[in-house]
């Protein structure tokens, strides 16, 4: 764990799956983290192995879809330390043919996936430009969010959104040194409870790995590696990119 303390970071959505392994690898690099997840004790696990470790990591409670939710942490984090690194982390998947698909679906996925995020990002960015500080905000999309593909339309469409996010804001908050990237992985291999049914069969795994130039599952470390690399020093000339962690799967 390094000693060396880069002030306050927030990853979302770290209970388990990638967020966890973002929000370690950020502690590794001596960023105190404040994680979340949509109740408070999902925080547990990933809490205790950062601080087991040597690291800082204040659990917190935010539910995407709520403006209140979203407004309370960003004023409660405020009130410790201005965020100057925020990865937004947390997401629903949805897997369902798109003639299937409710406008009570569409909606829960482009709460918590794009408008919750969107607000989230504001609220951060609005307070660091207020405060005349710079900042990097890593926004998880998906190579649902690039590439086509069969039954994660809603998915899919909230992830692109996030893309042109990063990009518009990158543009726009550029003269305020706040830079924003988004990272789309393909695949990953995760303790995620959510990959567990789709992880056990043998077939559908066999079949997305042979499209796979690198031929293995990239992981949640491998995002976190990106992410905590994108918050630091090495990340400072790098804004408004999308950054494909598959394997090469979209290169192929
Ligand atoms: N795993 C993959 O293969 C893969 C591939 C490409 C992209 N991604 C993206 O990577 C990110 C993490 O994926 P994952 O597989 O690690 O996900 P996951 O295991 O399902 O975890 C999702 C996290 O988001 C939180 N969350 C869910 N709904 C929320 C809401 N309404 N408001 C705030 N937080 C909410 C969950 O909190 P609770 O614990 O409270 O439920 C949990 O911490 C997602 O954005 C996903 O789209 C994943």
């Amino acid at each position: 764990m390094s000693t060396s303390d880069r002030g306050l970071a927030l990853v979302t959505g770290a209970s388990y799956g990638v967020g966890a392994a973002v929000a370690k690898a950020l502690a590794r690099d001596g960023w105190r983290v404040a994680i979340t997840a949509t109740k408070i004790e999902n925080c547990a696990a990933t809490a205790e192995a950062i601080t087991a470790a040597g690291g800082s990591c204040l659990p917190c409670a935010l539910d995407l879809r709520s403006q209140d939710s979203i407004a309370a942490l960003v004023a409660r984090l405020w009130s410790e330390a201005p965020v100057r690194a925020l990865v937004n982390n947390a997401g629903v998947n949805l897997r369902r043919d798109a003639v299937e698909v409710s406008r009570e679906d569409w909606d829960e996925v482009m709460l918590a996936n794009l408008t919750g995020t969107f607000f989230l990002t504001q609220a951060v960015g609005k307070r660091l430009i207020e405060a005349g500080l710079d900042g990097s905000i890593v926004t998880v999309s998906s190579s649902h969010g690039m590439l086509g593909a069969p039954q994660r339309s809603t998915y899919g469409i909230s992830k692109a959104g996030l893309i042109q996010m990063v990009r518009m804001l990158a543009v726009e908050w550029g003269p305020k040194n706040i830079r924003l990237n988004a990272l789309a992985p393909g695949r990953l291999e995760t303790d995620s409870p959510s990959r567990a049914a789709s992880g056990s069969d043998p077939v559908y795994m066999g079949k997305m790995l042979s499209k796979i130039p690198l031929g293995r599952f990239a992981t949640g470390e491998d995002v976190g590696a990106m992410a905590a690399f994108l918050a630091g020093p090495g990340g400072r000339s790098i804004t408004g990119q999308v950054i494909a962690i598959d394997g090469g799967l979209s290169a192929a």
